[in-house]
């Protein structure tokens, strides 16, 4: 038996040996992208990781992009990854969702969104509740029936600042506050505040490793997770007994219960679970990175309070809310926002994985590999805007359509997957912009900066002193 051994191992390590061959000669007879697939298993995963763990990720790219050109190859997360940073392979990607290209996300992410998460369905299904979502938050509904309360919520959460502020956070609490509201018709309570709490736990999962057994994180995530879910479940409950003696709210959850598909409480929970991350976590971020840039240029800052104390200006009360045409004012915050966006997109790039070999560009990416199109790659990239890693709002404001940094632009994605809340996104960042720079003054509490791994953040929560502009003319003493 003893002398058996090494005669298997010899075995194993030559079929390992001639597996990689294989792979190799494929590998060439293909002409995939050039790059370096790094060490054996781990690849250039800790790169990558260490890289976006600092201030400034971009050299992991710029490096291989002067050595390899825009598409190369790498080796992260655990498989043989292209990494694409030209905006037409990138659009090509986008456009052909479903046909050449299909989701690819960690196991961890897809854990702990659910199966019947958007970003995770296919076909046909994704099709009919990606447009349902999409007519849930089109400009109509935002502007007859979200923005009051968007602004409303806003104020309210303005009305508890005091001194100093950890600005994510308090950004993380108003958007979770919107989508709940618009989700499920709920106020900011008790109950919210402790979903939320679950909620964080869950999203700081997404980025661990999905073994329960190696990762105590993990465990916390998929604990909150059911716990998240269970408390979905009895609202969903009870809205189907409403449903049914003839009550019907005006909100997400009633869209999905009237639209005749008659989904399960577990599809419903899904979706809703995921949904509340997609709106929570990246428009919290995207505020407080607003206000960091506009911090540190205060020409674009005096600009920005200037356009909103105009409006302002034509309000009876400090209170009176916003109307449609007051956003449908806001030009040079639109320049802010999207500068904001190009800058530091949450949403980095997406992760896909080919479904049949790939020919583009005179290269091949062979069947079952993983492409990441980075948009990041592009937005950064000086060839494609002038100073590209600057922030300068004022480059949105011309518009001859040759310079336009529209063509490229791509902060929601494209396609089939376009994200469907890219339009709640800008009208929620332009109230809260509004009501910042007109209620309060501000100035760093701490230095703070931008890092990008697990999740895209500033490290300390970019902690803020705010002191309120127009201080109410104190009334008389008796
Ligand atoms: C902002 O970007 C969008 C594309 O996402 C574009 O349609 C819009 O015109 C841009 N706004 C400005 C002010 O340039």
């Amino acid at each position: 038996m003893a002398s058996m051994l090494p005669l298997l191992l010899l075995l194993i390590i030559g079929a390992v040996l001639l597996l990689l061959l294989h792979r190799r000669s494929r590998q060439r007879r293909l002409r995939v992208p050039p790059g370096s697939l790094g060490l054996p298993f781990v690849g250039e995963t800790l790169q990558l990781v260490s890289a976006y763990k600092s201030e400034n990720p971009e050299p992991f790219i710029d490096e291989r992009v002067k050595r390899y050109g825009p598409i190369f190859t790498t080796h992260v997360l655990g498989e043989p990854t292209v990494f694409s940073t030209d905006p037409e392979v990138n659009r090509f990607v986008l456009m052909n969702e479903g046909k050449l290209f299909e989701c690819s996300y960690p196991a961890s992410i897809c854990n702990l969104l659910g199966k019947h998460s958007l970003v995770l369905m296919k076909g046909s299904l994704h099709k009919r509740m990606h447009s349902l979502t999409m007519s849930f938050a089109n400009s109509a509904i935002i502007k007859d029936h979200l923005l009051l309360d968007i602004d409303r919520l806003i104020r309210l959460n303005f009305d508890s600042w005091s001194h100093r502020v950890l600005l994510l956070e308090e950004a993380k609490k108003i958007t979770f506050e919107l989508t709940l509201k618009q989700l499920i018709s709920f106020d900011p309570n008790e109950w919210t505040e402790s979903l939320r709490k679950e909620y964080v736990l869950v999203i700081e999962g997404f980025f661990t490793l999905p073994f329960p057994l190696f990762s105590s994180t993990y465990r916390r995530a998929i604990k909150a997770r059911t716990k998240v879910a269970e408390a979905l479940t009895l609202i969903v409950r009870q809205r189907r007994k409403e449903s049914m003696v003839g009550e019907k709210k005006n909100d997400m959850l009633g869209a999905l219960l009237a639209s005749g598909y008659h989904f399960s409480d577990e599809e419903i929970v899904d979706f809703m679970l995921a949904l509340l991350v997609a709106g929570y976590e990246t428009t919290s971020t995207t505020m407080t990175f607003a206000v960091k840039f506009l911090t540190e240029n205060p020409l674009a800052l005096a600009h920005l309070k200037e356009e909103h104390d105009q409006i302002r200006a034509k309000k009876s009360s400090s209170d009176a809310p916003l109307e449609w045409t007051d956003y449908k004012s806001m030009a040079f915050t639109q320049c802010v926002v999207n500068e904001t966006l190009r800058i530091a997109n949450i949403i980095g790039g997406i992760f896909r994985k080919t479904m049949t070999d790939i020919n583009i560009k005179g290269y091949t990416i062979p069947k079952g590999w993983r492409i990441i199109a980075s948009f990041r790659a592009v937005h950064l990239n000086p060839d494609h805007y002038e100073d590209a890693r600057t922030f300068n709002p004022w480059r949105w404001q011309s518009n001859s359509e040759a310079t336009s940094p529209g063509n490229l632009y791509t902060p929601f994605g494209g396609g089939p997957r376009l994200c469907p809340g890219y339009e709640l996104a800008r009208v929620v960042l332009s109230v809260f912009l509004h009501r910042i720079v007109t209620r309060y003054s501000w100035i760093p509490a701490e230095e703070d900066k931008l890092v990008f791994f697990p999740t895209t953040r500033t490290q300390k929560r970019y902690p803020i002193i705010v002191k309120r502009r127009e201080e109410p003319i104190p009334s008389k003493l008796p």
